[in-house]
């Protein structure tokens, strides 16, 4: 699965009506969407999505903002998906993204930054199968 990542756009840029241009963004880049749903997370879902996070201060902060409103998720199919989508969307604190990225032109600030990229292929495997059955997946 080398050729695929995940990606969440978050509550911020849905409830910032930017998910037309993101998407518009990422199938420009190459990247194909072969899995897709607009949905909410619960926080139950939150808590065991970013459990990864969870000594971390911004923690309670994150499950708050990534339950607050509807998302769209999505996995992407590209050659090199996991790093080119990562320069895609730029670094995670827009204040240090690069000029054109999506989060530079459509995060907040650190925590509500537009968009979630896997960090690396076992990682987009694992958020892939938490949002998506094998029939979903096209
Ligand atoms: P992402 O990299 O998609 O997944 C982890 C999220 O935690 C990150 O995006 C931000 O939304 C959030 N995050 C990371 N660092 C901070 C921070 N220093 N303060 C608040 N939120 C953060």
């Amino acid at each position: 699965m080398t050729n695929r990542t995940f990606t969440m756009i978050k509550p911020d840029a849905v409830a910032n009506g930017h998910i037309g241009a993101i998407l518009e963004k990422v199938t420009s880049a190459g990247f194909k969407i072969v899995a897709m749903k607009y949905t909410q997370l619960s926080r139950r879902d939150a808590e065991k999505f970013y459990a990864i996070h969870k000594e971390r201060p911004f923690y309670g902060e994150l499950v708050q903002f990534m339950t607050r409103g509807p998302i769209v998720s999505a996995i992407l199919e590209k050659d090199n998906a996991v790093d080119d989508f990562r320069a895609l969307i730029g670094a995670t604190n827009p204040a240090e993204a690069a000029e054109g990225t999506i989060r530079k032109l459509f995060a907040t600030n650190i925590s509500e930054n537009a968009v979630h990229g896997s960090d690396s292929d076992e990682n987009a495997a694992i958020e892939g199968a938490f949002h998506f059955s094998g029939r979903e997946i096209y």
